[in-house]
C-alpha cells in the first residue's frame, strides 16, 4: 500500500477549490454557434494573417528554437507608447514601469503572491467583478473582504464602505477594482480611486484592471497615474480590443519598484516568443489602425443592440454601462420584473435551440435576472437579437417551465470566469 494519501498530502485550500468554468464549459465551440460570452473581439485580431504570415518568413519562424527575451524590453516599450497620453501627468511610462505576463490573469495572480502571506492577509473586492480575483486568493490561501459596488444607478465604487474596510480589516494588501467593469461595463470614477489611493493609513496596493479600456472614451486609462501613485497598478490585456485572446498576453503598469518585484519573481521566460512578435504587432502601426477599425464596428454594433433591445418586449433596463464590449441587460418575467428563472430559462435555450452562447450573471450582487453579452459582428447580432425575441416569447409566453434544480443550473450558469 503505497503511503501517498493525496487528501493529506495536497494543500486544503487546493482540495477545496471550485474549478473555474466558463459558458464553453456548457456549450462548445462546434463551429456554428454564436460566441457572446466570453467578451472576445467578434472582429478577429489586430494582427492580420497575412501581416503574421510575412513575419514568420522574416523571424525564423517566430524564434522557436530559442529561450524568449525575459524582459520583452521593445514590447513594453511599445505599450508605454501607446498609453503616454500625458492626460493624467506629465511625467512618462518607461519600460521599466512595466510587467508583462501570460494575459493579465498572471498579473492577477503575481500581484497575490508579492503581496500577500498565505493564510493571513487578504485583499478586497467589489462584486459584482470578474471571478480570477477571488479564485487566485483561494489558490494562494488569501481571504476575501467583500464591498460591493453601489447598483444604482451604475455600479460606481462605495469609497465609504470602502474606506471603511481598509481602516477596520487587518491585513487587506491590494484591492481589485474593475473599470471598465465586467460584467457592469461601467467606467469607474477617477475620483474616486483617488479617494482611496489618498487612504490616510492603509498600507496597501490599489490595482486597476483596465482590460476594456481601449472600448471606453478615449484617455481615461489610468496607467499614467502609476508615475504619481507608488501604491497604483494598472493591468491591460491583449485579449480584449486587440483581439488577441490566444496570445495570452497581459500587462501591468506600476512604480518601477513593484514592476522590478513583479518582474523579479516571475518565470524567466514567460512571455513565448511567437506571442512576443505577434503582440509587437498589434500595438504598431498597422495593427493599432486595425485595432482602432475593429473598435469602431463593435462600437457601432453595441450602440445599435443598445437601441434595439430598449424596445424588445420582456428585455429590462440596461444595468451598468456602455463601456465596453458586452452589456448587462435584465430578462423580465410575465409580470415585467426581473427574474432569474426567466433569465436563465432565455440563456438556455438561446444556447441549446437557437446556437447563441451569452453570459447568465442573475446570481451577481445587483444583477438580478441579468444576461451579459458581448457584443458582436453585424451578422451576430442580427441573429442573437432575432433569436431572443423568439426566445423571450417563448419563455414569458407560458412554455417558460422553470428549472426544477434551479439554484444548482444557476451555480452552474453563473461560474466565475470571464
Ligand atoms: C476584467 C478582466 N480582467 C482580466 C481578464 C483576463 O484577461 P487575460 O485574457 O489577459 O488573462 C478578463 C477576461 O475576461 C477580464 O474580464
Amino acid at each position: 500500500m503505497s503511503p501517498f494519501n493525496l487528501q493529506t498530502c495536497a494543500r486544503p485550500n487546493i482540495l477545496t477549490l471550485e474549478p473555474y468554468r466558463c459558458a464553453r464549459d456548457d456549450y462548445k465551440d462546434d463551429g456554428t454557434n454564436i460566441l457572446l460570452d466570453a467578451n472576445e473581439n467578434a472582429y478577429g485580431p489586430a494582427v492580420a494573417a497575412e501581416d503574421a504570415a510575412r513575419q514568420d518568413a522574416e523571424v525564423d519562424l517566430l524564434g522557436l528554437h530559442r529561450y524568449p527575451d525575459p524582459h520583452q524590453h521593445e514590447l513594453k516599450q511599445l505599450f508605454c507608447d501607446l498609453r503616454n497620453t500625458r492626460v493624467h501627468t506629465q511625467k512618462a511610462l518607461t519600460p521599466d514601469n512595466m510587467f508583462v505576463g501570460v494575459g493579465s490573469d498572471e498579473a492577477i495572480d503575481a500581484l497575490i503572491r508579492c503581496f500577500c502571506v498565505p493564510g493571513r492577509d487578504r485583499i478586497l473586492v467589489c462584486p459584482p467583478t470578474y471571478g480570477m480575483y477571488s479564485v487566485s486568493a483561494h489558490i494562494n490561501d488569501v481571504g476575501l473582504v467583500k464591498v460591493p459596488l453601489l447598483p444604482a444607478p451604475d455600479f460606481a465604487l462605495d469609497v465609504e464602505g470602502i474606506a471603511a474596510a481598509l481602516s477596520g480589516e487587518r491585513d487587506v494588501k491590494l484591492a481589485y477594482f474593475c473599470s471598465p467593469g465586467n460584467p457592469t461595463g461601467s467606467l469607474l470614477a477617477k475620483a474616486d480611486i483617488r479617494r482611496v489611493l489618498e487612504h490616510p493609513t492603509w498600507n496597501g496596493v490599489v490595482v486597476v484592471d483596465e482590460a476594456y479600456v481601449d472600448f471606453a472614451p478615449e484617455g481615461v486609462s489610468l496607467a499614467e497615474w502609476v508615475n504619481e501613485w507608488p501604491n497604483l497598478v494598472v493591468m491591460q490585456t491583449m485579449s480584449k480590443a486587440f483581439g488577441m485572446a490566444g496570445i495570452r498576453l497581459g500587462a501591468a503598469f506600476a512604480a518601477p519598484p513593484v514592476a522590478a518585484l513583479l518582474n523579479a519573481m516571475k518565470a524567466p521566460y514567460n512571455i513565448p516568443n511567437p506571442t512576443s512578435e505577434l503582440a509587437r504587432l498589434a500595438v504598431s502601426g498597422r495593427g493599432l489602425a486595425r485595432m482602432r477599425g475593429n473598435m469602431a464596428r463593435i462600437v457601432e454594433q453595441r450602440d445599435r443592440m443598445v437601441a434595439e433591445l430598449a424596445r424588445t418586449p420582456g428585455v429590462g433596463r440596461l444595468r451598468g454601462g456602455t463601456a465596453s464590449n458586452f452589456l448587462l441587460y435584465e430578462m423580465l418575467d410575465a409580470r415585467g420584473e426581473p427574474d432569474n428563472a426567466t433569465a436563465l430559462a432565455v440563456y438556455e435555450r438561446l444556447a441549446e435551440n437557437r446556437g447563441v452562447v451569452v453570459r447568465f450573471r442573475g446570481k451577481e450582487h445587483g444583477c438580478l435576472g441579468c444576461l451579459r453579452i458581448t457584443v458582436g459582428t453585424e451578422e451576430e447580432v442580427t441573429r442573437f437579437l432575432a433569436a431572443l425575441r423568439e426566445v423571450l416569447a417563448d419563455v414569458r409566453g407560458g412554455d417558460g417551465s422553470v428549472p426544477k434544480d434551479e439554484a444548482r443550473r444557476e451555480d452552474v450558469a453563473n461560474g466565475v470566469i470571464a
